[in-house]
């Protein structure tokens, strides 16, 4: 049963995390003129209205984008995500929030292909009519961890990932480490993204562990708590792991970190930006 629709938290501070590493790794990616295959094993719809009634009904985007909006930062990647959505925007006004498969699109080139999973048939549909007009992109209502391994390793030998499930299914953590690591067997050098939610800690620990007894080589992690850890009520951080990183992206989020949290968080709130596996 799917019953998790992005709509009710696009904007989040949980997706300015998300995104902000997205697209500089994608930016990053996109540097050589070499085709990428760029994989999203969860796409969710792509595109959000947060006038309609699901953004509003939450107001999440409240707690993040908005915070950002007529902010300017002294790091260069940060102004670049927030101009970045206002490019979605016709007017200096906050109206849409783009997905990840919007903001992909944005960096894929004619040589790159783009591969969109969703399972959900409203969503789906959706996404299919917001990323529709491109030979180059392919959106299948499969489930995305089995479609990541089938299409690996990619005939362009280049691959960049992003792994972000709604983990409403408590087994998605383990099915994330486990996914990882047929993933990684056929296809060492791509890059991954693995989003994760803060709602139950020793869960984090848990996939952490994991990842790092995996065998898998050169890991990092940023995380941004907007409050301290409690297991009174839901999500109060989430995370982004980054496997096969670029090589600036710990270096840049070292520094934009503290500012995230400065704008983003409660008192209480935290950030982490490690090295969880050396190179
Ligand atoms: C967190 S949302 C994705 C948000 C999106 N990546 C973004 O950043 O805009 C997770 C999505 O995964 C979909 N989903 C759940 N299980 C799935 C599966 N096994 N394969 C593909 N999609 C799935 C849900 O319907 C939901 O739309």
């Amino acid at each position: 049963m799917l019953s998790y629709r992005h709509s009710f938290h696009a904007g989040n501070p949980a997706d300015v995390l998300k995104h902000l590493v997205l697209a500089q790794v994608l930016n990053y990616q996109t540097i050589k003129d070499k085709p990428l295959d760029y994989i999203d094993t969860h796409s969710g719809a792509g595109f959000f209205e947060l006038a309609a009634a699901d953004a509003q009904k939450t107001q999440e985007y409240q707690d993040g984008i908005e915070k950002l909006w007529h902010h300017k930062s002294e790091h260069a990647e940060l102004n670049e995500y927030i101009e970045l959505i206002k490019s979605f925007n016709d007017t200096d006004e906050l109206t849409f929030y783009p997905g990840s498969p919007k903001i992909a699109e944005h960096y894929l080139r004619r040589q790159d292909k783009g591969w969109f999973f969703e399972l959900h048939p409203r969503d789906l549909l959706l996404l299919e009519e917001n990323m529709q007009g491109k030979r180059s992109i392919r959106v299948r209502g499969e489930d995305g961890f089995a479609g990541l391994v089938g299409l690996l390793p990619p005939a362009s030998r280049r691959a960049c990932v992003l792994i972000d499930p709604p983990y409403e299914i408590k087994d998605d953590y383990e099915t994330v480490v486990k996914t990882l690591v047929k993933a990684y067997q056929r296809f060492a050098t791509g890059t991954y993204m693995i989003w994760y939610p803060v709602v139950d800690r020793e869960r984090i620990d848990n996939m952490e562990q994991g990842l790092i007894d995996s065998g898998m080589r050169n890991i990092q992690l940023f995380e941004l708590g907007t409050e301290a850890d409690t297991d009174v009520h839901g999500m109060t951080a989430s995370g982004m792991i980054v496997i096969n990183p670029p090589w600036k992206l710990k270096q840049t989020m070292d520094a934009i970190m503290p500012e995230l949290v400065s704008l983003l968080s409660e008192p209480s709130g935290f950030y982490r930006s490690e090295q969880l596996v050396d190179e």
